[in-house]
Parts: C-alpha cells; sequence; structure tokens
C-alpha cells in the first residue's frame, strides 16, 4: 500500500510530541497493542528523532511519520530514523522539492486555495489541513473539494467531538491530532489512559 491508501486505512494518525526517548517504546506499544500502529513523531522536542528510531527498530511495520519539519537537516534527521513520511504545517517548496528528491513521500500543510495550487503544482495530492478547525474547518474542506482533486489530512482543533463528521467528507483522507496521546500524559507515563483514547480513536474511526 503506498502512503494515501495507509492513511486512509487509519483514518486517524495521533500526532506526538515526546520529551523522553526512553518513553518511545512504552509508547509505541501502546498504540501497536490498542490497534492504531502508526504516528506522527513531531520535531518540536529535541527527544524526537531518537524516539523514531527506536520505535522503528522495535516496531518494523508501524507507519511513522516525522512532523513539524521545517529544515533540509530535519529531513535527512527523519530519513536515517526511519521514517515513511514528512509531515510539515506549512507549505515550504523548498523542503517539499528536497523530499521529492530524496523520495520521501511529504505531506505538507495548506489552509487555502492558493497554497493548495502550489502544491498541486509540485505534484502533490495529499496534503495536511493545518490549522483545521481555525481555517475554516469542514465548511473550507467542503469549499476547496469541490474545486481541487486533493486528498487532505485535517489537523488542528480535531477531537472525539467533530472527527466523524471530518472523516464523512469524501476529500478527507484521515485526521491528525495531540488528544490521542497527549505529551502531559507521556511525561506522566500513563500507558492506561493512552490506550484508552487509542481504543476510542479507534473504535470512533470505525464507525465514520
Ligand atoms: C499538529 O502538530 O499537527 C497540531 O498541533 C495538532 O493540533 P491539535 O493539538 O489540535 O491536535
Amino acid at each position: 500500500m503506498d502512503l494515501e491508501q495507509q492513511l486512509a486505512a487509519f483514518k486517524v494518525v495521533p500526532v506526538i510530541a515526546i520529551n523522553r526517548a526512553e518513553d518511545a517504546l512504552p509508547l509505541a506499544s501502546t498504540l501497536v497493542e490498542n490497534g492504531l500502529p502508526c504516528a506522527e513523531v513531531t520535531f518540536r522536542t529535541d527527544a524526537a528523532c531518537e524516539a523514531i528510531r527506536r520505535i522503528r527498530a522495535a516496531h518494523p511495520q508501524m507507519l511513522i511519520g516525522a512532523g513539524t519539519v521545517l529544515t533540509r537537516d530535519q529531513v535527512d534527521q527523519a530519513i536515517e530514523a526511519g521514517v515513511d513520511f514528512v509531515v510539515s504545517p506549512g507549505f515550504n517548496p523548498e523542503i517539499v522539492s528536497y523530499c521529492q528528491r530524496r523520495g520521501m513521500p511529504m505531506v505538507p500543510g495548506v489552509n487555502n486555495p492558493s497554497l493548495v495550487e502550489q502544491a498541486m503544482a509540485m505534484g502533490l495530492k495529499t496534503l495536511k489541513f493545518f490549522p483545521a478547525e481555525v481555517s475554516g474547518g469542514l465548511g473550507m474542506i467542503k469549499a476547496m473539494a469541490a474545486v481541487y482533486p486533493v486528498r487532505l489530512m485535517p489537523t488542528g482543533g480535531i477531537s472525539p467531538t467533530n472527527i466523524k463528521e471530518y472523516l464523512a467528507q469524501p476529500s478527507v483522507l484521515c485526521c491528525g491530532g495531540t488528544w490521542i496521546a497527549p505529551t502531559k500524559l507521556i511525561d506522566e507515563g500513563n500507558w492506561e489512559e493512552i490506550g484508552r483514547l487509542v481504543r476510542e480513536a479507534v473504535s470512533l474511526v470505525q464507525q465514520a
């Protein structure tokens, strides 16, 4: 399966900001054991790269993305750590082009028609819609879907209360969000509560 097919199958991607690499394996086990073997590990923390490396070594089948990738150096680090795809909050043609040269699938963030067109011009069809809720949410997604043949990954303000409405839109491939594995719960090592949130998310997207 290519990246788009895998994201469409999961329907939801936990966005992770992890402070300690030691937490990576218990977190990954919690995701895998509760039915969601995928994660976008953001480069917002210093532990991101080492966390990805450890998760990749222990879970070769897991779908792992690097998130909040802003520089070429971070692209290199993410590839070296073993990611399957790279995500950025915005659309930076230089980073998109660098990922393309390195053969790494890239999902840049967009939140308006001009950015969608620029991404399409670079051959991209799968885009992050970020920050989803404050950028117009479902209304904006419907308006853009009427015009552009792209599939979107809304992230930013998605939660158990609205994910089913987002997934009901044909242009929505999957949703991303931090609510499934919040940094506070990771810091506390509260795998039980994260497990519960993972099961809740899996159950919700199965109903969507
Ligand atoms: C991201 O990194 O993609 C966003 O910060 C996620 O937004 P959320 O915290 O509202 O899920």
